[in-house]
C-alpha cells in the first residue's frame, strides 16, 4: 500500500476539520518544518473529530446536567471477612481465585496513563519512590508483587500496563533501566492510551500547545477498554489463554495486584465486572459512591449524590450509602470482547474545568492561564459497570489495601502512604507474634517496610525468621 504524501494528508485532514469547525489548528502549519507538519497532521488525523463537534455541543456550550437514576439504593456488598454462613464460600472462592492464577488465567492490569498533575513528579508516576525504606518506586513494587505470585503459585501472571502518549516513551526507558524488576519482559506489555484535544470553554475551540501541536491530555481511564482492544493486548491474552483481568490503579503501592479471594468470588458468580470497596469515612468524602441503579450496580460520583442521600444513615447509625469506590476491579477478558464493535465502548464523556496553557492564535505567544480556561473530556471506566449483568461488591480494608499517592503533600501523599505501609507492617507482624513500640497515639514509633518478596499477604510471614520485637525510632526492613 503507498502511504498517503504530505500534501494529500493536509487536504484530507483540512476537509475534516472545516466539517467540525476546527480549521484553525492550522493556522501555523505553513511556517512549519515538514516533519513538524507530520507530527501535527498524525495529532490531528488520530481524533475522532465528528465525535468532537457533538461533545463541544453537549459538553463545552452545555454542561451535561447529571441525572439521578430513578431507583437507587445502596449497593449489597461482600464485606471483608466473611460471615459465618459465608466462611464456605469465602474459602471456595479463594480456591478458585489461587486455581485459576496457578492455570495462568488471570492477567494484572495498571492503568497509567495519567498525567499526575497533583502529585507533580517530573516524570510517569509509576516511577515515584513509594516505599518507606527502599523508595522502591510504584512499577517496582507492583512488579515485586508479581514476582512472589509466580513464586508461590508457580505461575507467571501477565502484566499489561496501559501508559499515555506522553509518558509510554519513559515508563518503558525505567523497565528497560531496571531490567524489568525481575519479571520475563515476554510477560509484560505496554500500550498507549488515546488522547483527547482540550477545548477552549469561551469559544468551544481546540486549543494549540504550540504551533505544531494540539494540547491533548488522555482520554480518561475509560479509555483504558477500547485501548486494550485497540492495541492488541485483549488478542495476546487470547492467546495465552488470559480469562480474568485484575485492574488497579497506578497510585496505590499497597494494592492487592491479584487477589485470589476477590478474583475468586467474581469468578464464581460468573459477573463481567466486580469492584472492591471502602466503608466511607464521611457522607461527602471523595469518592464514587456503589449504588443499585434500576438493579445493576452503579457509581455515582460525590458531587452527583444528594446531600440529603450522602448524609442518609440506617437505624444502625451506618451510612446508607457507605460503599466507596477505590478504583479496583476484576473484569472478565469475554466482557471486554462484548464491547468490541458497535457503541460498545462509548462510555459517557465527563466534563472537566482545567487550566490549560494555550497558543494565542493572534499573537503566537503561549498563554498561561491563571483560572480554568479549558474543557477537559475524559471518560471513566466504572461506567462500564451498568452493562454488566452480574457485578459484585467487596468490601476491602483501608490500612490493608489503600495507600494511594495522589498529591504532594497533605492527605493521600508520599508522607501519608508510607505512614499506612508502616502501619501495614506493624499489623502484620503483630499477628505473628512480633513486639512493635507505639506511641501514646498507638502509630508505630518508627518506620516498617515488608517487600513483597517476603510477604504479600500476612500469612507468607510464617514462613520467615522474625525478630521477637521492632525498637522504638527503629527502621525495619523485613
Ligand atoms: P487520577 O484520577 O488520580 O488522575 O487517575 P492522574 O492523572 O493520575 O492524576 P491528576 O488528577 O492529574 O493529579 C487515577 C488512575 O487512572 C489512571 C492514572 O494513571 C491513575 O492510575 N488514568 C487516569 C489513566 O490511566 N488515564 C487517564 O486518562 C486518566
Amino acid at each position: 500500500m503507498t502511504q498517503a504524501t504530505l500534501p494529500d494528508r493536509f487536504t484530507a485532514t483540512q476537509a475534516a476539520l472545516e466539517l467540525a469547525g476546527q480549521s484553525h489548528v492550522l493556522a501555523f502549519f505553513d511556517r512549519l518544518t515538514d516533519e513538524r507538519k507530520e507530527h501535527l497532521l498524525s495529532q490531528i488525523e488520530a481524533i475522532d473529530w465528528p465525535e468532537i463537534a457533538g461533545l463541544i455541543e453537549s459538553h463545552v456550550k452545555n454542561k451535561p446536567e447529571f441525572e439521578l437514576p430513578e431507583n437507587i439504593e445502596p449497593a449489597p456488598c461482600y464485606p471483608f471477612e466473611p460471615t459465618a454462613t459465608q466462611a464456605d464460600e469465602y474459602r471456595r472462592a479463594r480456591e478458585l481465585g489461587e486455581s485459576l492464577i496457578r492455570e495462568g488465567k488471570v492477567a494484572a492490569f495498571t492503568v497509567a496513563g495519567g498525567q499526575g498533575t497533583r502529585l507533580g513528579w517530573d516524570g510517569p508516576k509509576g516511577t515515584f519512590p513509594a516505599t518507606p525504606i527502599r523508595g522502591v518506586s510504584l512499577f517496582g513494587c507492583f512488579a515485586e508483587y508479581l514476582l512472589k505470585v509466580k513464586q508461590k503459585y508457580g505461575c507467571a501472571c501477565p502484566w499489561y500496563i496501559m501508559t499515555s502518549p506522553v509518558n509510554d516513551a519513559p515508563t518503558r526507558a525505567f523497565f528497560d533501566t531496571n531490567d524489568y524488576f525481575g519479571l520475563d519482559r515476554n510477560d509484560v506489555m505496554m500500550f498507549p492510551q488515546a488522547m483527547m484535544p482540550a477545548i477552549d470553554a469561551a469559544t468551544g475551540l481546540a486549543l494549540l500547545d504550540s504551533p505544531d501541536s494540539l494540547a491533548l491530555s488522555p482520554n480518561g481511564h475509560g479509555g483504558s477498554l477500547k485501548a486494550l482492544h485497540t492495541s492488541g493486548a485483549l488478542a495476546d491474552m487470547n492467546r495465552r489463554g488470559v480469562e480474568q483481568l485484575s485492574y488497579t490503579q497506578v497510585d496505590n503501592p499497597i494494592v492487592r495486584v491479584v487477589d485470589p479471594l476477590f478474583i475468586g468470588l467474581h469468578a464464581a458468580q460468573g459477573c463481567e465486572m466486580s469492584s472492591k470497596m471502602l466503608p466511607k469515612v464521611a457522607p461527602k468524602e471523595k469518592l464514587g459512591n456503589f449504588c443499585l441503579a434500576n438493579g445493576r450496580v452503579a457509581v455515582i460520583e460525590y458531587s452527583d449524590l444528594p446531600d440529603e442521600l450522602a448524609e442518609r444513615r440506617r437505624d444502625d447509625g451506618q451510612l446508607w450509602f457507605r460503599a466507596g469506590s477505590i478504583a479496583i476491579h476484576a473484569i472478565s477478558v469475554a466482557f471486554i470482547e462484548s464491547l468490541v464493535g458497535g457503541s460498545g465502548f462509548a462510555l459517557p464523556f465527563h466534563r472537566a474545568d482545567k487550566k490549560v496553557p494555550f497558543v494565542d492564535l493572534a499573537t503566537g505567544e503561549r498563554v498561561e492561564p491563571q483560572t480554568p480556561n479549558a474543557v477537559k473530556l475524559e471518560t471513566f471506566v466504572f461506567d462500564a459497570l451498568p452493562m454488566c449483568e452480574n457485578s459484585l461488591v467487596y468490601e476491602t480494608d483501608r490500612i490493608e489495601e489503600f495507600a494511594p499517592i495522589k498529591n504532594a503533600d497533605g492527605t493521600d501523599s508520599a508522607d501519608s502512604s508510607r505512614k499506612i505501609q508502616t502501619e501495614r507492617a506493624a499489623r502484620w507482624l503483630e499477628a505473628a507474634g512480633v513486639k512493635i513500640t507505639r506511641d501514646k497515639n498507638g502509630d508505630v514509633d518508627g518506620v516498617i517496610e515488608i517487600q513483597a518478596g517476603t510477604a504479600i499477604e500476612p500469612d507468607d510471614l510464617g514462613a520467615c525468621d522474625l525478630p521477637g520485637s521492632i525498637g522504638p525510632g527503629s527502621k525495619t526492613l523485613i
